[in-house]
């Protein structure tokens, strides 16, 4: 079992397994910064042959690393928290291909998302919960991607902006949209620009179908944007580090 610090609210340590206590409550979600350039936090043989073989099909090695790295790190948190070595815990894919836990104590649920050398992983007890992280680029949006992303609201406020400030509020509203559709585990078969979630960054609350989702944008380090959306609604946001050096502003 590896050794996982995370320091919390309160800077309590936690190491190794976590009694179920530990768990997010009612609507809390716990959301883990992994910087996919430190050390990683287990074997790599804890990997199944899925994870694998899908390592084994990225062209550039950079890109498998990542992969690999991120997918160690959500074996040793979800290990952590299931009281459990990384390799059992046990996924299923939804149709859509959102992964999900399975086993004696699958009332955690999860979703991973990275870019670049950060990836967040965000944990709690509601299965619709969505996190999406985005290096801001100084290139994006471009007219069709911002035709494909944003509702006519948020592209006459975008095209409102200076050419050069556009890229970060473009990324925040991206990232909010993402975080809602991977909560429902649409991915794209939900058109981005359909969904209302505002170039800023307040939390707000909207409706996919028949669900009511709360949407946070989260703090994430500089040259990054991330969100996270919930069905019903999100009580505390608590930060953690894989074997980082402290807690992220909240
Ligand atoms: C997987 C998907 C939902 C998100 O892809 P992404 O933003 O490129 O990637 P992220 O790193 O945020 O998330 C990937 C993780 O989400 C999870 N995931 C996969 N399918 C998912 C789904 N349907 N719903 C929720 N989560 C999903 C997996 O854990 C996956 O991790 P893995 O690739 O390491 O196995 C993808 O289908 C998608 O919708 N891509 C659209 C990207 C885009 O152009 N968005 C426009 C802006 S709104």
């Amino acid at each position: 079992m590896p050794v996982i610090r995370a320091e919390r609210d309160d800077s309590s340590a936690c190491l190794e397994a976590l009694p179920p206590q530990a768990w997010p409550q009612g609507g809390d979600v716990h959301v883990w910064c992994i910087d996919l350039q430190a050390p990683a936090a287990a074997s790599s043989q804890c990997l199944d042959e899925a994870e694998l073989e899908r390592a084994r099909r990225f062209v550039h090695s950079d890109d498998a690393r990542r992969y690999v790295r991120a997918h160690v790190a959500l074996r040793a948190i979800l290990g952590a928290y299931l009281g459990c070595e990384p390799a059992r815990a046990a996924f299923v894919q939804e149709p859509q291909g959102k992964p999900r836990l399975v086993g004696p104590r699958a009332g955690l649920h999860f979703n991973l998302s990275h870019s670049k050398e950060l990836a967040l992983l965000a944990l709690g007890t509601a299965a619709e919960l969505g996190v999406d992280v985005e290096a801001v680029r100084p290139d994006l949006p471009g007219p069709d991607l911002a035709a494909a992303v944003l509702d006519p609201r948020e592209l006459e406020q975008l095209a409102a902006l200076a050419d050069g400030a556009q890229a970060e509020p473009f990324v925040t509203c991206w990232t909010r949209k993402e975080a809602c559709l991977k909560a429902v585990g649409l991915g794209l078969n939900l058109e981005p620009r359909k969904l209302h979630a505002g170039l800023e960054p307040q939390p707000m609350r909207l409706r996919i179908g028949a669900r009511e989702l709360e949407l946070v944008s989260l703090g994430v380090p500089a040259g990054f944007r991330a969100a996270l959306a919930v069905a019903g609604g999100i009580g505390r946001v608590m930060r953690f580090e894989l074997d980082g050096a402290g807690v992220l502003a909240r």
